[in-house]
């Protein structure tokens, strides 16, 4: 991560000792850095230029509401797949007119909502949905514009639990599906069809499956033309990997001119993984170490709960002490979290720096699906999140306090 650096031995994220913070504020937290935030969006708004997209952040990365005003002040706008995250986009002052709807599975309520507020487009994910859009739109006379997002059945190389782009995923519709609900665009009076999108995969490493994309989606578009429809937008939605990437997002970027530029559309990004992860760390504390014969594990006070990306799909996440250690303890270590769960397991590693109980550690690149996917499981608060500017602290979500995990319940036992 940018501007994580030991000083005199010590961590610091931007100018602040994390020791320090760590004085303030109990752990676990999340701590974001606004530098590395900003230089990421705006590398992606450069690397993308030549497209003259709209960048449509994708809220499910992280949701925080001051991490959204500080991404929508530098003109992205948002991807959401529920009315809660629709609302918190609007909350954080992000236009309706600069928001897209997609989901496998919205409900009427939410997509009644969506088309109330003016949403940009909604990129709908079956026959039958495009239906419900019609009868919404037409009880409130409006005209909602939508967008098809298309199965393309290409295999993003990516963990099989965050690949959505092949036949075997729920997600889009087969092309030929699609292309007889282009054809039957006319009987549709209610919405306005008049985009495609895709969206493959999350954290993808390769330029090739996108290049196969992008030829599916230029065959998809010349078929389309014949019939007579030139498309408003195409989105080409999110995925691409912050670490190990071996291509540049440049040459995404000539691709996608060189393959679909012909056909005058809107492109839209929905970047999630790549604008916040390497932004944010996960600040825990080593609640106890023990030996169990085999290894040495290492407890710490945060758990899959706070941090759930290595027990759903094998995240590795690099682990720092934050105090500099030049001790290597040659035992191998898992590095696991307190929650009774196997699963709940963050790093095993045949050696690690020589830390002890009541030491802080730093999990990297948890500023996406991180605070997200977070949880109350095993009545666990859900954690406090930091945004550091320059040598600032700034709380922008209080740590969850026992009072609010029980409201709900209470009341109804009272
Ligand atoms: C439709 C859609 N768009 C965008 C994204 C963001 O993906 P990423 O964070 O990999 O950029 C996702 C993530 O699952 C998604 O489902």
């Amino acid at each position: 991560m940018k501007y994580l650096n030991y000083a005199e031995s010590c961590l610091e994220i931007e100018q602040v000792s994390i020791e320090h913070i760590t004085q303030d504020h109990p752990t676990p937290f999340y701590c974001y850095s606004k530098k590395v935030l900003i230089e990421n969006i705006s590398d992606f708004f450069e690397s993308v230029k030549i497209l003259d997209p709209k960048v449509c952040y994708s809220l499910k990365a992280n949701s925080n509401i001051s991490l959204l005003k500080l991404l929508s002040s530098y003109g992205t706008g948002a991807d959401v797949v529920s009315e809660g995250e629709f609302r918190k986009a609007m909350e954080s002052g992000i236009k309706p007119s600069d928001i897209v709807f997609s989901g496998v599975g919205k409900t009427d309520e939410e997509l009644t909502f969506a088309i109330k507020n003016n949403c940009f487009q909604i990129n709908i994910e079956s026959g039958s949905e495009i239906l419900r859009v019609e009868k919404i739109a037409n009880q409130m006379s409006k005209t909602q514009s939508i967008a098809i997002r298309l199965n393309p059945d290409v295999d993003s190389k990516t963990h099989e639990k965050i690949t959505t782009g092949t036949k075997e995923n729920k997600f889009g519709i087969p092309l030929h599906e699609a292309l007889q609900i282009f054809k039957d665009k006319n009987k549709y009076k209610n919405v306005d069809l008049n985009g495609i999108a895709v969206h493959i995969g999350s954290d993808i490493k390769t330029l090739k499956p996108f290049l196969k994309t992008l030829k599916i989606l230029k065959d998809f578009c010349e078929k389309i033309r014949s019939l007579g429809i030139e498309l408003n937008t195409i989105d080409l939605g999110g995925g691409l990997s912050p670490h190990e990437r071996e291509f540049d997002i440049k040459e995404f970027a000539l691709a996608t001119k060189k393959e679909l530029g012909e056909f005058n559309a809107k492109f839209i990004f929905e970047p999630g993984r790549i604008i916040s992860a390497d932004a944010g760390i996960l600040v825990t504390k080593i609640v106890s170490i023990k030996d169990s014969g085999a290894k040495k594990f290492i407890i710490l006070d945060a758990g899959m709960n706070d941090l759930i990306r290595p027990a759903l799909y094998d995240a590795s996440h690099e682990i720092l002490p934050i105090k500099e250690s030049t001790k290597i303890s040659k035992i191998p270590t898992e590095i696991v979290g307190p929650i009774c769960e196997s699963s709940d397991s963050f790093l095993k590693v045949d050696e690690f720096p020589d830390v002890s109980e009541g030491d802080y550690l730093v999990i990297m690149n948890a500023g996406a699906y991180g605070a997200s996917m977070s949880s109350n499981y095993n009545i666990r608060p859900l954690a406090a999140e930091l945004l550091i500017d320059k040598d600032r602290v700034k709380i922008i979500r209080k740590k969850q306090s026992f009072d609010e995990l029980f409201h709900n319940e209470k009341e109804i036992s009272n």
